[in-house]
């Protein structure tokens, strides 16, 4: 048993996973599946979980993929890592590029905003090689699939087939705690691996039935970079949810698979439905993720508008990131006035003896 849990260690059986497989983890998976006490009543589901992925050891559900692709990585012998990435990716392969010494190469796109500052700042502190480039995440993507093939690094990327196998895992978490799959499942869409790894998960469960259902597979973009909600690529994708600003996703044909096998569907939300579900996530449920996540409850609180019956539903949310990720969005979108007090009780009693806070 590794002491430091994981993944592989715990869903092993359902893995590519060899006797020369090393047992990489650090802790990654097991998040909680919370249960939502506002939104959820507010909409008549009959409950409505948020799956807090930002729980991982780097504060992203990348972790779980990474687990997998680094472990396939040693196995094959590989030396260096690389990947494109909005920021999550690159701080979960530079973590754990440092954990099992792979030199990490990362390669984000350069415009301001591009990545959140607590994204950057871990790949750095990780020790990653941070290169930006002069145009988007998907230049980005395509550049690190042509120079990992040149340049014989292991791409760790969700278009490697492991990452999806380690995402899967928290499909099965998500049966696992709830006895069966739920109705649903909201889920951020950015280059598509997520939700391709949880519905290859749930198939895999109910195929040998240990789940007795399947969830519809719902799939939120960000309206300003929504290519699969268009039927056609973004060439200049624009969002608050830079995670998500991806305009034509790698796994594009798979998230199509799922949302059709799964009668579910795949929609867009507006930057200010996903920052009204960020700051309703934060005041009504504890819960602080970054903007990206925020488009699953985004896209949840939307589908009665759009036809889609809620009554009598279990419902998860993958919130796929911590909010800690990215602190400017917080400051900017968030801020309330500071109250400035002398250090006297006397004026602290003045300023809270009557009304109570201002934040509400
Ligand atoms: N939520 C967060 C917080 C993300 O970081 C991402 C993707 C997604 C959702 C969308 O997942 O791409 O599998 O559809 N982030 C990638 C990155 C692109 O580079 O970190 P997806």
């Amino acid at each position: 048993m590794a002491p430091t849990g994981g993944i592989i260690e715990r869903y092993r059986q359902f893995l590519p996973v060899s006797d020369r497989t090393p047992l990489v983890a650090m802790g990654e998976g097991n998040t909680p599946l919370v249960l939502s006490k506002s939104i959820g009543p507010e909409l008549g589901a009959r409950a409505v979980y948020f799956k807090l992925e930002g729980c991982n050891p780097t504060g992203s559900f990348k972790d779980r993929g990474m687990a997998m692709a680094i472990a396939k990585a040693l196995e094959k012998g590989a030396r260096r890592i690389i990947c494109a990435s909005t920021g999550n990716t690159s701080a979960s392969a530079a973590a754990y590029g440092a954990r099992y010494d792979l030199r990490c190469i990362v390669l984000v796109p350069a415009g301001a905003g591009d990545v959140a500052v607590g994204k950057l700042a871990q790949a750095m502190a990780y020790g990653a090689r941070v290169i930006a480039v002069k145009g988007s995440f998907d230049a980005a993507l395509r550049l690190v699939r042509e120079a990992s093939e040149r340049l014989e690094m292991e791409l760790v990327n969700s278009v490697n087939p492991n990452r999806i196998e380690g995402q899967k895992t928290g499909a099965f978490e998500i049966v696992d705690d709830l006895g069966d799959a739920p109705d649903m499942l909201c889920i951020p869409v950015g280059n598509a691996g997520n939700i391709t790894a949880y519905w290859k998960g749930f198939k895999e469960y109910w195929e040998i039935a240990k789940a007795r259902s399947l969830p519809k597979m719902m799939g939120f973009q960000a309206e300003g970079s929504a290519p699969i909600v268009r039927g056609e690529p973004v060439e200049t994708p624009t969002t608050i949810a830079s995670a998500i600003r991806i305009g034509n996703p790698a796994s594009w044909q798979p998230a199509l698979k799922a949302r059709d096998e799964s009668r579910g569907r795949i929609d867009a939300v507006t930057d200010e439905e996903i920052i009204g579900a960020y700051l309703r996530l934060a005041r009504s449920e504890g819960v602080f993720c970054e903007p990206a996540s925020a488009a699953s409850v985004a896209g949840l609180m939307k589908l009665p508008s759009l036809g889609v019956s809620l009554e009598g539903k279990t419902i998860v949310c993958i919130i796929t990131g911590n909010g800690l990720k990215d602190p400017s969005t917080a400051e900017r979108r968030a801020r309330v006035d500071f109250e400035f007090v002398e250090p006297s009780l006397d004026r602290v009693e003045a300023l809270l003896g009557g009304q109570a806070s201002r934040i509400r």
